[in-house]
């Protein structure tokens, strides 16, 4: 089973509020058709422009206040829209996706997963679908309420499920050593828990960028790729194991 991550920066653009990259994602989703039904897919997808600038108004990493709880509703319907969306693009390519909303199966505690209840996904595989999960609000045993990122979902899906591979969609060509806008940033062909690298974190993120995603792909028990997942090929070329990006082993 191959978990794809579509990331906010892919699906959307983060710098204006809830656009959809439709485009990225019917070429994402035909590239994923090629290998359905012989391979298995778990699809998370970021919050992007819908979730991120939502979550920052209701200030939902603070947890439940007396005054966000409309907010956290409205940063969940702001997900179940974009969700809707990439579901979308995948029943029109005749691949059975299958939205299964995180707040209603995990519960979290800073910011990480303490308990899931996934039988229910082990069973969609089992029966082809194609679970489409998303970064989301949860209930937070230390703060009422927080947001959970995708790629901590991811984490726990693949040392769950035994994941064979994770792929993670970026809008830029893997990990770098520096922010990769900033001049002479060489990209990192192979990360281990030894990497050090800087990064830039972007004003409307509210769920630590790139540091994040690196420090769950350490946590995972298989191969990680970091791809650009706005070039056609590229997720390709990750499935079929060829050299892209930037791989954690
Ligand atoms: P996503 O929204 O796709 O989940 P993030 O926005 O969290 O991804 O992280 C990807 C972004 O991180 C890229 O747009 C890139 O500009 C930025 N970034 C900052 N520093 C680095 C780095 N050292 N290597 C790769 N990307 C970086
Ligand atoms: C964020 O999820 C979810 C919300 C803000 C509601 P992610 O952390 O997985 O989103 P991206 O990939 O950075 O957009």
């Amino acid at each position: 089973m191959i978990i794809v991550k579509f990331g906010g920066s892919v699906i959307c653009n983060k710098e204006e509020p809830f656009s959809f990259n439709e485009k990225i994602v019917e070429m994402l989703v035909d590239e994923i058709a090629q290998f359905y039904p012989e391979k298995k897919f778990i699809i998370v997808h970021g919050g992007g422009s819908f979730g991120h600038p939502l979550a920052k108004k209701y200030e939902i990493r603070k947890g439940l206040g007396e005054k966000n709880i409309i907010g956290v509703c409205e940063t969940h319907q702001a997900m179940l829209e974009l969700n809707k969306k990439i579901v979308q693009k995948f029943l029109e390519k005749n691949l059975p996706a299958f939205p299964i909303p995180p707040s209603s199966i995990f519960i979290i505690e800073k910011g990480s997963i303490v308990d899931g209840w996934i039988k229910g996904i082990e069973e969609m595989l089992n029966r082809s679908f194609i679970p489409i999960l998303f970064g989301d609000v949860a209930i937070a045993k230390d703060k009422g309420i927080d947001i959970l990122s995708g790629d901590q979902i991811i984490t726990y899906l693949a040392n769950k499920l035994n994941a064979d591979k994770v792929i993670f969609l970026m809008d830029v060509d893997g990990i770098y050593d520096r922010n990769p806008k900033e001049k002479g940033a060489k990209l990192i062909e192979k990360i281990d828990g030894k990497i050090k690298i800087q990064w830039e974190k972007k004003k409307f993120d509210v769920t630590g960028g790139i540091k994040n995603k690196i420090e769950e792909a350490l946590k995972m028990p298989c191969k990680v790729y970091f791809i650009n997942g706005t070039k056609k090929g590229n997720l390709t070329k990750a499935i079929k194991g060829e050299k892209v990006g930037t791989v954690k082993i």
